[in-house]
């Protein structure tokens, strides 16, 4: 097989990747312990489905797992703010753009991803499918600490009505935050067109060539600035 270059763009910074991995982790130790505790029918009544895992020492483990987790979730924001502070404007910038051209990604995705066609619009470096994940998670992230944060403190201090609103809106974040992380490993991780993307997340590089075909707005701009960081590795592509 003949070995030839693959140049790869850099697309996310170290602080960015470290983020993204303390976040993720945290969430996956957060939905594993709290999926739990949705199998107690009320906290007076007999054990049910996975009711036994809440009795005694593994549910106080489970509990402090969730406790740990949070804090990790809580804190993750932080590995970006003070590793890559001049990232953080323009990419939040970029995601909170919505156009027209998102909009159109968004209706003619599903139809290019299954069957091949029509063609994409030309993205940026974050596309209307990434900008939707990022508006949930921001939304979820919100929903899990305020709502966390009073049934943690809260319990006994607060009316019923108050705790029982906030379990509410804790596992409406979690189905929520459930849905959206199925179809983002099944995007990164299995789909033959966008599973490219990991290296992003794992090395902060992509391949150029992935690149230019779903980030063509992104990519020369970057070039046209200059500001593009390239590397060449070798490959068998
Ligand atoms: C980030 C801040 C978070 C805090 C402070 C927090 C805290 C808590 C607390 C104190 C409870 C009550 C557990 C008990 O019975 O002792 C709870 C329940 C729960 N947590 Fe979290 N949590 C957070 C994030 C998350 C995340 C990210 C998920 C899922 C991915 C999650 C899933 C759940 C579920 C499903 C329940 C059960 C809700 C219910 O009873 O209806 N939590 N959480």
């Amino acid at each position: 097989m003949a070995v030839r270059s693959k140049v790869k763009i850099k697309k996310f910074s170290r602080a960015q990747v470290v983020f993204h991995w303390v976040y993720g982790s945290s969430w996956f130790l957060l939905m594993l312990t709290g999926m739990s505790f949705l199998w107690r029918p009320d906290p007076g009544a007999a054990a049910v489905g996975l009711g036994p895992l809440l009795q005694g020492t593994v549910g106080q483990s489970f509990r402090l797992v969730h406790r740990v987790a949070a804090i990790g979730l809580m804190a993750s924001p932080l590995t970006w703010l003070v590793g890559d502070f001049r990232s953080l404007w323009p990419d939040l910038k970029e995601l909170l753009r919505f156009g027209i051209n998102d909009a159109r990604y968004m209706l003619i995705a599903p139809l290019h991803y299954t069957f091949g066609k029509p063609a994409l619009p030309p993205q940026g470096k974050y596309n209307g499918g990434h900008k939707v994940n990022f508006y949930v998670v921001v939304l979820t992230f919100i929903g899990f600490v305020s709502s966390g944060l009073l049934m943690w403190f809260g319990r006994g201090a607060v009316p019923d009505g108050t705790f029982h609103m906030a379990q509410i809106v804790h596992s409406t974040s979690f189905w929520l935050g459930a849905i959206m992380t199925a179809l983002h490993i099944y995007l990164t991780a299995v789909h033959p067109f966008t599973r490219r993307a990991l290296s992003a997340m794992t090395q902060g590089f992509v391949e150029l060539n992935y690149a230019k075909a779903e980030h063509k707005v992104w990519v020369e701009k970057e070039i046209a600035a200059g500001t593009a960081v390239l590397v060449e590795e070798p490959g068998d592509c």
